[in-house]
Parts: C-alpha cells; structure tokens; sequence
C-alpha cells in the first residue's frame, strides 16, 4: 500500500509542476478534477490487486474457507436471507466486473457462507407412514410389528394373514378406544406395548406413565444440537444412527478450540465439499465466531457458552416450531440409539426433562466401563423455552426443579413432571464414546481442551507423546497413571456400538477393536 500511494503521489506532484509550467490557469479547475479521478481509480485498482495477493496468501490449506470469512466479515452483514427455505441464496447482490477470477471465486464461496450461518429452515411435517393398519383392525408400529412373511414360514402364515396390512397413506387412523383393543399387533423381538411402538430401551427404563403412551397422528419434529470439533467419524455415526428420526440437526463449529486458539473451520469444509450430502438437508451450520470472555482463564465459562450460543443462535433460526417438538442436546461422543427418539416423535405420554443412559467406553467401543452413563439432555421445545430460557447448558445441568420457571410450567401442562431416562444402567439406549479417536486425534484433544479441567493433559509434554497416547489405548489406562476395570465385552453383545460401525466395520476398525492388543500378542511370543 504504502508504495502505492508514493506512486501515487509522485505522479500528482508530477502533473502539478507540469501544471505550474504551462500557466494553463483556465484549465486549472479541469485539470485537477482529472487528476483527482486518475488516482482514485490508480488506489481502486491497487486495492484489487492487494486484495488478491492477500486472499492468496490465506488461501492454504482450507483455499475457500479463510478467504471468505476474511470477505464475508466485509460483505455478509446486510445481505437478505431467503426465508422459509432451506435453498442457499442465489440471488447474487454484487456485480463482479471489476474483479479478478480469485475474487469472483471466494466471493461465490462466501455467498454460499453467507447464507449458510444465518440460514433460516422451516420444520416440516414428517409424513412417513410410521403406523399400519391391521386387516384385523388394529393399529401397530411399522418397525415393531411382526408382519406376514409372503413366501417362508407357511406354517404360521394363517395366524399372520390377519396381519396383512393395507398402507394408510396420508390419513391417520382413529385412535382405538382403550380397554376395547380386541385385536393386537404381534410385536417383533425388542418391542413391546399394544401399539408394539415401546422398545425395550423406554420398557425397561424408569418411565412412571408406561401405561398411558398413545400413538400421535402427527409426529413430532425432533431437533438435535451439538458442537463438533473433530468427531467426523463420529458425526457420521450420529447422522446414519438418527437420520430417520431428526428432523433437523444444529451442528455448531467455532474458529477458536475450547482452549480459546484459532481452528480452521473443518466441518465448514467437509459439508461444503460433499462429504456430508446424504444428511445436508438436515443441517443447520451454526458459526461461533467468537470466543467468550474470560473463557481463557476459566474454561468452564468457554464450556458452557458453546452449549449456551449453540442453543440460542441454532433455535433462533428454525421457524416452525411446535411447542410440543423436541429438543435433544449432546456432546459430540453422545450417540441416543435411533428406536428411543423414534419413540419421542412417535408417542405422547412421556414426562420430561429425560435423559439417556448410555453404554460408556473409553478410546473404542472395546474397552467397556462399568455401569451407563446418564445425560440429561432433552426435553420439548416448551419447556427449554419456558424453563430453561432456551440455553442448553442449563437443560444439562440437572437442575429443573430449581429453574424459577419450572412450578409454572409444571402447572400449565397440567401434569406432575418427573425426570426420566430413556434406558437403565443395563439396557442401554445410546452410547458414550469417550477419547474415541486414533492416537492423532487424541492428541488433537489433549491440546485444544478448555483450560478449567484439571489437571489440563495437554499441558504436560510426555502426556502429548504419541507413542505414551498408543499404550494408554493398548491397556485403557488414564493420563493420570491409573489403570481401569472393564466388564468383558464382546462385538457380538447387543449395542456393543452403533449400527453403522458394525456395518462399516473394517473402515472403522480402530474403533471397534484395541488396535494395539494384537501386535502386542504377536511381539511376546
Ligand atoms: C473467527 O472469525 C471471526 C469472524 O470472521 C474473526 O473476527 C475472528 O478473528 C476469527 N478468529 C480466529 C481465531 O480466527
Ligand atoms: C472433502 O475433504 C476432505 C478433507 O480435505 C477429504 O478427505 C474428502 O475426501 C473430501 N470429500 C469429497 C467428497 O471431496
Ligand atoms: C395454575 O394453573 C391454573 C389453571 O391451569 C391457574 O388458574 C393458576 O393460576 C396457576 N397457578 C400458578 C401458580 O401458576
């Protein structure tokens, strides 16, 4: 810049002296308008050309990403939005001429961004025939329900004639009078209740209303917020687990770790290179752009305000919503098993705020601890508005009974609410996968961890060994020395891990068994 304007005003006193020479005073006026257009053209174009070099240099490794957060903090704030929709813009507000191609390329990139972080989605109704009707007359869970086999199994065919069911395609049926039930849904193995729409994870869980579940004829919408660092392969998990049953997940990614460091935006760049397309319909990006104050000295304060942004920014944005829809809240390794939110969607009855009690283990699903772990972590959209002011943290905190809002709220539904979880500490209805990362990514971990967890690992350098962080998933042993007792496990057991893994086992494999157990058997012998 600063040659630019020596340049600039060489050339000025040039055309001055000049001026002085020729005594051309008529002119003068003329002249000096001439040359005042000349150099802020000369400054404009200078500034194009500064603006490439600089977006060049930001552009490695994340090319489109840098370059338009640096363009977007320019442009973005005043740009329409399109409502009710969940197309990105293609409006394009500016005209491109007088730019180079570098430009004109971050600028349709940032346009994309633009409207990705302040996007507004409209809830839709969810209209899967999640129910059938019986020819018998009775109305039964799809997915729970013993259906007629049509070729194998003749045996015990005609008992399952009666369950031949004709599809019901837009209307609901009425709702069976209770206590009349003549007929009934022949539940598959893993389902329970007349509607055979109860799975074991809500039979077997401490639900004091069990007898009173009903089926909804229109489903509610389920929300499903978290914060991502860098669980990707537990994102995908996540996404294949419970697409079918979230109607809309807030995904928020922030450029500053939780320890309060800069981050490239990482899953900004997976969701707009493809890598998450079978599920992008379903996503809402939510972009902290900023790290909390005094989040560096207390880490706590970063913890929760991620929870706190997340919640606030993400519902701020859905439009649509339903007093009775649902609010589920996780942490990146916190997977719910898809039946017990279909199960949500699909059943008034239940109380809440609930939790999920969820099969915990350590760096794989391999190293099983003891007991499950309960999260409270969700409850409809009227009680986080209501109680808890629509900040997830305080939705995970345990605390409702105490919430100033809660009696009222209570009141108003018109029923005693309880706290209750999806599960036990033996029929798991989720999992917990904690550190569940190759040794690079633990690592990862350890040093962009919040500064309030103490002792801090990332802080000591022979705990950020790499070879140290292998032989702690070699034994499932802690940071701190300490060696833990695992109940056997087996890849067999039911909800030993997500349904995907299994599926997908070899690409996965780091996860689903102790990568180093057998070098070590084939070493000692
Ligand atoms: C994060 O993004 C915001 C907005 O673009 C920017 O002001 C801030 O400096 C960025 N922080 C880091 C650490 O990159
Ligand atoms: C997206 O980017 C990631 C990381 O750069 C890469 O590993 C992946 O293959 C890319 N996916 C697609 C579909 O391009
Ligand atoms: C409780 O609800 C009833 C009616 O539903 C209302 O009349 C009453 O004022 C409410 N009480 C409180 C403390 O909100």
């Amino acid at each position: 810049m600063a040659t630019g304007l020596i340049l600039a005003s060489s050339f000025v006193l040039y055309l001055h002296a000049s001026l002085k020479r020729m005594k051309m005073r008529r002119h003068r006026v003329f002249l000096l308008c001439t040359v005042g257009l000349c150099v802020i053209s000369f400054l404009h174009y200078y500034k194009a050309l500064h603006y490439v070099s600089v977006l060049r240099e930001l552009s490695a490794p994340y090319p489109n990403i840098k370059s338009f957060i640096m363009v977007s903090g320019l442009f973005w704030k005043d740009r329409p939005f399109p409502l009710a929709s969940t197309e990105p813009s293609e409006a394009h507000p500016f005209s491109m001429q007088s730019f180079s191609m570098d430009v004109r390329r971050s600028m349709e990139v940032e346009e994309l961004f633009g409207s990705l972080h302040q996007r507004i989605v409209k809830l839709q109704d969810d209209t899967t025939s999640y129910f059938v009707r019986t020819k018998a007359g009775a109305l039964c869970f799809r997915e729970g329900t013993e259906m007629a086999a049509p070729k194998e199994d003749r045996m015990v065919s005609s008992q399952r004639r009666m369950l031949q069911h004709r599809e019901q395609e837009h209307t609901f049926p009425a709702k069976p009078k209770r206590g009349k039930r003549l007929v009934k849904c022949v539940c598959r193995q893993g389902w329970h209740g007349p509607y055979c729409g109860v799975p074991t994870m809500v039979y077997h869980s401490s639900l004091p209303t069990k007898d009173r579940l009903t089926p909804r004829e229109v489903p509610r919408r389920i929300i499903n917020a978290i914060n991502i660092n860098h669980e990707f392969d537990l994102l995908h998990v996540r996404f294949h687990e419970l697409a079918q049953a979230v109607d809309l997940f807030l995904v928020c990614e922030s450029n500053f770790t939780a320890y309060g460091e800069g981050r490239p935006l990482q899953f900004l760049h997976l969701l707009l290179n493809g890598t998450y397309d079978y599920v992008r319909h379903k996503i809402l990006y939510v972009f902290l752009d900023h790290f909390p104050q005094g989040g560096r000295q207390d880490g706590w304060i970063a913890d929760d305000y991620l929870r706190t942004f997340l919640t606030h920014n993400g519902m701020s944005r859905v439009r649509g919503l339903r007093p009775d829809d649902v609010f589920i809240i996780n942490d990146a390794d916190e997977i719910p098993a898809q039946e017990g939110i279909l199960f949500l969607k699909l059943f008034d009855g239940w109380t809440e705020p609930f939790a999920f009690h969820m099969r915990k283990s350590l760096y794989g699903f391999f190293w099983k601890q003891l007991g499950s772990l309960e999260v409270l972590s969700g409850c409809t959209v009227r009680m986080l508005a209501a109680v808890y002011e629509d900040d997830g943290i305080k939705l995970r905190r345990r605390e409702y009974y105490s919430m100033p809002g809660f009696r009222k709220y209570e009141n108003d539904t018109g029923h005693i609410l309880v706290q209750w979880s999806i599960g036990s500490p033996v029929h798991f209805a989720g999992w917990h996968c904690s550190w569940c990362f190759t040794p690079e990514g633990i690592l990862r971990k350890l040093v962009s961890a919040q500064n309030g967890d103490f002792p801090r690992w990332g802080d000591y350098e022979d705990k950020r060994d790499l070879n140290y962080i292998r032989e702690l998933i070699r034994t499932g042993g802690w940071f701190d020395g300490s060696l833990q007792e695992y109940p056997p496990s087996d890849a067999k057991e039911p909800m030993y891990a997500p349904k995907y893994l299994l599926e997908n086992y070899d690409r996965y494999r780091y996860m689903l068994e102790n990568p180093y157990a057998k070098k070590e058997a084939l070493t000692e012998r």
